[in-house]
């Protein structure tokens, strides 16, 4: 997992680039209540994805932006990558697509059902959103989840650095939309409980960033075990290495080029308290109690260890 990801890069220069020259008002737009940045997803490829036919050995990632898709992305594709080692079938640049299932051009779906080897496929959609075929053919998705002061605190700082997604003045006004739910890919709150509807599914296993942060080796031997990939001792001891924090921003001009700079920022948990003051404790305490206190995913994400002050 240390090829140079040429493709993904000059997709991403493209997008800041065209970001770049858009007004505010342009760069989202809303589709079935939900917003997303126009220069990476359009309503024709919405249109298109309605009719995407999931494979059951496709291997989904899902997790709403900033909870750490990018590393457990990195884990999962080089776990199948290596697993895939003794077969014929190794990734081929040329057929790559945008690994993100929502991002990119109507026809990706065409291409995507050409492709010769096993998919890695990762998304921030809310399940209600995603193909109804993923959940027909039972394909395995891998939901992850992070704390949503750390999913506040990051998102805001990389919305601020990018040209595609909104720019805010200050903190105080960001916070405002991230509790109304005005962000790309709408509310975390409303994605958790979305989720939580399939907390039991035999095919969803859910696993959270702080608990790959205090373990990553068991983690990477649970996700591997969870879509049947067989490794050995020392080929998970790869995977593992490969995706520690310091590991993947090193290696992160190859992988994701300038957006690296911004993409690994802090890696930590708890970066929420250099930004969190009293009110907004209080509210986000009082939104999560509302809506995800006693479900199971919210007890899951361990409130009460991460985000109380
Ligand atoms: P911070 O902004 O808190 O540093 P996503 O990939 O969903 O956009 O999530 C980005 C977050 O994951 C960033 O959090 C980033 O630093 C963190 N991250 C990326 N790679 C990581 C790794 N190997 N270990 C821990 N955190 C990582």
């Amino acid at each position: 997992m240390s090829k140079h990801r040429k493709k993904f890069i000059s997709f991403v220069e493209e997008a800041m680039a065209k970001g770049a020259k858009m007004s505010q008002e342009e760069i989202m737009f809303s589709y079935k209540g939900i917003l997303y940045p126009a220069t990476v997803c359009s309503p024709e490829t919405f249109k298109a994805l309605e009719s995407f036919e999931a494979r059951s050995d496709d291997v989904f990632l899902a997790g709403y932006p900033k909870s750490g898709t990018n590393w457990v992305g990195q884990i999962l594709t080089d776990l199948v990558v290596t697993s895939q080692k003794n077969n014929e079938s190794v990734e081929d640049e040329e057929l790559e697509e945008f690994p993100y299932l929502e991002v990119g051009d109507a026809e990706k779906y065409q291409r995507m059902a050409k492709l010769p080897y096993r998919r890695v496929i990762f998304t921030h959609l809310p399940p209600q959103n995603l193909p109804d075929s993923i959940f027909k053919n039972k394909t395995k998705i891998l939901l992850l989840l992070r704390n949503p002061k750390d999913v506040a605190t990051s998102f805001y700082y990389f919305t601020n650095a990018l040209a595609p997604l909104p720019s805010y003045k200050n903190w105080d006004d960001y916070f405002s939309a991230f509790m109304l739910g005005q962000m790309p890919w709408g509310s975390y709150f409303d994605y958790v409980l979305e989720w939580n509807k399939h907390a039991d599914d035999d095919n969803v296993m859910t696993i959270t960033y702080e608990e790959l942060k205090a373990n990553r080796a068991s983690g990477v031997k649970r996700i591997s075990e969870f879509f049947d990939l067989h490794l050995t001792d020392e080929e998970i001891q790869g995977v593992v290495d490969r995706s520690s924090f310091q590991a993947m921003k090193e290696n992160s001009d190859k992988t994701h080029g300038a957006f690296g700079n911004v993409l690994f920022r802090k890696g930590d948990v708890s970066d929420w308290k250099s930004l969190f003051k009293e009110d907004h404790n209080q509210e986000m305490d009082t939104k999560f109690e509302e809506c995800l206190s006693g479900t199971k995913l919210g007890e899951k994400l361990n409130y009460k260890k991460y985000c109380k002050a």
